[in-house]
């Protein structure tokens, strides 16, 4: 079997896009404009998103932490996939960020049940302490403070908690030792966390789509 060049990953996130996600409006509209916007297309790929969105699913999370909204693209996924009731709390730290996140999830028609909370995660975080657990927590911000971030998924969730964090490969550096790019190194320090830290057990995905070489890391707390 050939290794996948660029353009043949890229041919079938295409393919198994078009087959299993289809077209979304509400979806489309919120990556038009945060490209509009000028904000970087670093949102997860469509794929991705789904997969979000199914593991809330199959879950059955009620209440969704998302430490990094950027445009809210995964935040309408991860909200679509809890019930009526549910509550996905999302954390930006960027105003002009926040404020198109609020837009996209009114007009895809799930701002009911999204909370977004202005402010870096490192200072919004324990204002969630006292609250019921989450079930379900996704972590896409700054690389750099991974380590602290799923601290506090372990402590803001429960035992069978599921926790994501998005750019555990980024097209291979993360295996490389002698990196000294401070957010690959964030991601190799969280994913050692991840093996070490007695209230994890997890695993990772590589992922090849849309948006590149990258990858995927999944835990229970346990
Ligand atoms: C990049 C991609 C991401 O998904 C992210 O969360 C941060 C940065 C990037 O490609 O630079
Ligand atoms: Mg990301």
């Amino acid at each position: 079997m050939a290794d996948p060049t660029p353009d043949t990953w890229r041919r079938v996130d295409a393919y198994l896009t078009e087959l299993l996600i289809g077209h979304d409006p509400g979806l489309e509209r919120a990556v038009a404009d945060q490209n509009h916007a000028g904000l970087p297309a670093i949102e997860v790929a469509p794929v991705n998103g789904k997969l979000l969105h199914l593991i809330a699913r199959m879950s059955g999370a009620r209440r969704v932490l998302e430490i990094g909204t950027l445009g809210a693209y995964s935040t309408i996924w991860l909200a679509r996939g809890i019930p009526a009731g549910g509550q996905v709390v999302t954390i930006e730290a960027e105003p002009l960020n926040a404020e198109l996140a609020r837009a996209n999830v009114d007009r895809a028609g799930v701002g009911d049940k999204v909370e977004i909370r202005l402010g870096r995660g490192a200072d919004v975080l324990p204002t969630l302490e006292g609250g019921e657990p989450f079930d379900l927590v996704f972590i896409d911000a700054d690389k750099e403070s991974n380590t602290i971030y799923l601290d506090w998924a372990a402590r803001l969730g429960r035992p069978g908690t599921v926790v994501m964090v998005d750019n555990t490969v980024r097209g291979g550096e993360v295996a490389n030792p002698a990196t000294e790019n401070p957010q690959i190194i964030g991601v190799q320090r969280g994913l050692e966390m991840l093996g070490r830290d007695p209230r994890f057990d997890a695993t990772a995905i590589q992922t090849l789509d849309a948006k590149g070489y990258d990858g995927i890391a999944i835990a229970l707390v346990v």
